[in-house]
């Protein structure tokens, strides 16, 4: 299922994002804010337990997340979403998943893989804010689900039609949320029109 995060904020930042003459600090920056609007879209349909907490006056009803939260960025341009989250969930588990793209066949090349022990009773975001042909996200999904993750969203800022179609063919299960559904792939497997090497872009390769 597929999530298109419409919000005025996300739609300015996202177009400075876009531009080629903004310096990489910059871009940082509004990725992390980007990302914080994306955290709490991503955020709204997770479970809650009650617990009663006193306020100086009374006992009342009180809330906290009934699963615990696992973020999982896939390195390297995914490291510039996690403080987005971390905002809103400072007690979130961190997992890291290493992936590169071919640049030849643009298939996804494993070289690293941590996660926590958590994954089967917790909810887990894989942040990466590019979603193009989808190999890296699938292969992502399927080593978390492997390790018996069993609720799996994928956060990303700028998907092309192809990625999400991938991703959703292989992992139908998967939520996706994006600020932006764009265009097409150019014959490099770029999103079009994107908003270039985000790893570089982030940075400042
Ligand atoms: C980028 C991006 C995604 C991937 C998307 O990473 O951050 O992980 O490409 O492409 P896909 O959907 O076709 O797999 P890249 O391979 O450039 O590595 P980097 O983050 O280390 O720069
Ligand atoms: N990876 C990127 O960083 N940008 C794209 O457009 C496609 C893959």
């Amino acid at each position: 299922m597929l999530k298109i995060v419409n919000h005025p904020v996300l739609k300015r930042d996202l177009t400075i994002l876009r531009d080629k003459n903004t310096p990489h600090g910059i871009f940082r920056k509004l990725l992390a804010d980007a990302s914080a609007i994306l955290a709490y879209e991503a955020l709204s349909h997770v479970t809650l337990a009650e617990y009663p907490v006193e306020t100086p006056l009374e006992t009342t009803t009180g809330y906290r997340f009934a699963q615990e939260i696992i973020i999982v960025p896939i390195l390297r341009a995914g490291l510039g979403m996690v403080d987005g989250f971390v905002r809103f969930v400072p007690e979130a588990r961190i997992g890291h998943v290493g992936v590169y793209r071919d640049e030849v066949t643009h298939h996804p090349v494993e070289y690293y893989l941590n996660l926590p022990d958590h994954l089967p009773q917790a909810d887990v975001f894989i942040v990466d804010p590019m979603l193009a042909t989808g190999g890296s996200a699938i292969w992502a999904i399927h080593m978390l689900k492997e390790k018996g993750a069993k609720k799996v969203h994928l956060v990303s800022l700028v998907a092309a039609p192809e990625g999400v179609q991938a991703v959703e063919a292989a992992h139908p299960d998967v939520e996706i949320i994006v600020a932006t559904l764009d265009r097409v792939l150019n014959e490099n497997k770029y999103i079009l029109p994107g908003l270039g090497d985000a790893g570089d872009r982030i940075f400042g390769t």
